[in-house]
């Protein structure tokens, strides 16, 4: 059997509970869930940092009224110049490591990552996408739902890779396509879900039940994804 390493490497609980970044860039909704789920469930898992890279994102305003701390790493420098995506991610780097992160949780985090943070995090970071991946990757994901008249769409988690939206699934949730759906109101359902899944699967992380092997992840010791 091939072996296999615990995504996190070592087996949290509510009173040693993994210690999480979220990642954002814009309303930071899915990040409040998190924090709140964390809070009144007594989750494995807790978020202990928010990082922005844009100074104006509503995320950010959301994590001091939950008192979560948090801070942007944006993209210019001292004096105004804009930082290469290697030289911000050293930066990242640096925030992660000062707050002895354990695990790089994506919540509307509007950039790709480099080899510099997947080469020092890799199989330790995991994002959310607005659809049944691999359907409808990248950045507009209601607009191409909506565009190709299925009837089905839903949210995804999944491992983080070089690619847009291309690592392994871990877990999906399905919600219904409504003929008159907008993309607001299909982004407000599928942020139900959204909002339910990602504390489910970062609690089946924590608790050790995502294994990392040669071949893949695996999740209960079999190949995801699961629909929940
Ligand atoms: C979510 O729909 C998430 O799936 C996607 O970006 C959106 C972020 O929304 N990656 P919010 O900032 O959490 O409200």
């Amino acid at each position: 059997m091939a072996p296999q390493t615990l995504l996190c490497g070592r087996i949290a609980s509510p009173e040693a509970p993994l210690r999480c970044a979220v990642l954002l860039s814009g309303s930071g909704s899915g990040m409040e869930a998190l924090v709140r789920a964390q809070r009144t469930d007594r989750l494995s898992h807790v978020t202990t940092l928010v990082i922005s890279n844009q100074s104006d994102a509503y995320g950010l305003e959301r994590a001091r009224q939950l008192n979560v701390h948090h801070v942007v790493v944006g993209h210019l420098d001292d004096g105004g110049q804009r930082l290469s995506r290697e030289e911000h991610e050293h930066r990242l780097l640096a925030e992660l490591e000062a707050h002895d992160i354990e695990l790089i949780v994506l919540a509307g985090y509007m950039r790709l990552l480099s080899p510099v943070m997947l080469g020092r995090w890799s199989g330790r970071i995991v994002n959310i996408h607005p659809s049944l991946l691999p359907n409808f990757p990248g950045a507009h994901a209601h607009r191409d739902v909506l565009a190709s008249k299925t009837q089905l769409s839903g949210c995804t988690v999944h491992m983080v890779d070089e690619g847009m939206d291309t690592g392994a699934v871990l877990a999906q949730a399905t919600v219904p396509v409504f003929h008159d759906d907008t993309e607001a109101s299909l982004s407000a359902r599928v942020k139900i879900e959204e909002h339910r899944l990602y504390p489910q699967v970062l609690s089946w992380i924590a608790t050790g039940r995502v294994t990392l092997t040669p071949n893949g992840v695996l999740l209960d010791g079999a190949t995801p994804p699961r629909v929940c």
